[in-house]
This record gives C-alpha cells, sequence and structure tokens, in this order.
C-alpha cells in the first residue's frame, strides 16, 4: 500500500503528544519534501518517512529503543519497508547503510532542520532572514542547541553530495512556508 500524509500524521499524532517532537517532524518533512521535488523523486512517499521518523521517540526516548522499537509498530500498521528502512538508517548506532537518495536526505535534513528551527527561535524574526553564514557560524558554537550533533549535519550534507551552504539554503527555503505551524516569529 501507498502511505497517505493523512495516515501518517494520524500515526505521528497518536504517539507523539510533545508540540516540540511534532513540529520537528514537521521541519524534517517539509526539508524532505522540498528535496523530493527537487531529485524528481516521490513527495508524498519522501513526507511521510521524514514525518515517521522519531514518531516512538516519546515512547522509546532512548537509543536503545530508538528507532528499531518503533519498526514492528509501523509494520504493524501497515507502513512498507521502503519507509521502515529508511527510518532506521537515520539512527547512526543502528549502521543502516544509506544507500537511496531517500535515506541520505532524511539523515542529510534531521539534524539541520532541528539546527534551523533553533536558529529561528532565539532570532526577532524567525528564519525570515536567516542566512547559511548565520547558521555555520552558531555551528561553530558548541553550547547552542548542543543537543544537535555538529558531525552529523557536516557529514550529512557530504553524504548528500551538496555543499553545506546550500544545504542550508536549501532547508531555510523549505521551512519558510511552514515558520508559524514551528512557532517561528514571521514578521
Ligand atoms: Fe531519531
Ligand atoms: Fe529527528
Amino acid at each position: 500500500m501507498q502511505p497517505t500524509r493523512e495516515q501518517a500524521w494520524e500515526t505521528l499524532t497518536r504517539y507523539t503528544r510533545s508540540e516540540a517532537l511534532r513540529r520537528h517532524a514537521l521541519a524534517v518533512e517539509a526539508a524532505t519534501r522540498a528535496y523530493a521535488r527537487r531529485f524528481g523523486e516521490d513527495e508524498e512517499l519522501w513526507g511521510v518517512t521524514a514525518l515517521l521518523h522519531d514518531f516512538d521517540y516519546e515512547i522509546h526516548p532512548t537509543l536503545d529503543k530508538h528507532p528499531q522499537d518503533g519498526a514492528p509498530i509501523l509494520r504493524e500498521e501497515g507502513y512498507p519497508e521502503v519507509v521502515i528502512e529508511a527510518i532506521l538508517s537515520h539512527a547512526e548506532h543502528l549502521s543502516v547503510p544509506r544507500d537511496t537518495p531517500l535515506k541520505k536526505t532524511l539523515f542529510a535534513c534531521d539534524e539541520l532542520a532541528g539546527f534551523i528551527h533553533a536558529c529561528g527561535l532565539v532570532r526577532p524574526d524567525g528564519i525570515a532572514t536567516l542566512e547559511p553564514k548565520s547558521v555555520k557560524k552558531k555551528l561553530k558554537q558548541p553550547s547552542f542547541a548542543a543537543g544537535v550533533h555538529r558531525d552529523e549535519v557536516y557529514r550529512g550534507a557530504e553524504e548528500l553530495g551538496i555543499h553545506l551552504d546550500d544545504h542550508i539554503t536549501n532547508v531555510i527555503a523549505a521551512l519558510q512556508p511552514i515558520a508559524k505551524e514551528l512557532g517561528l516569529r514571521t514578521s
């Protein structure tokens, strides 16, 4: 079956009450969808994958469970293996090879979308005028959004084969239309 966004949103919100986690899912979805369009791939399928990549984080907040223990739940709900395997591949500790464009894109968008979101939260106009230069500067400040793994941001862009500046520009552009949903100021 081809899963729909509506179905994925229903699954996500059934397992995820946290507003911050829902917003993270929306941010990664927007970035991943933008790349699906750019690459001429299946936008709905890529969006579903991104929306669900951390769906079990609230019930499995530790790496001995997330995301691997979420996989059987998704299987039970009827999601195809291509979605499930891509979700497993976003977790470094599982060492699932990122050997498809979807896997590379999800990995590249996950930490960076989170980081750009964090940058926007401390700016008076959110991400409306955010530029790669200031994102890169913040990446070099370990205390800022300390939970974001810098090495994964850099490796993600590298594996995707897109220059970090361009990748940052693309992700900012993808998030701008949903800034309000992400809780960012827009004026
Ligand atoms: Fe995750
Ligand atoms: Fe994530």
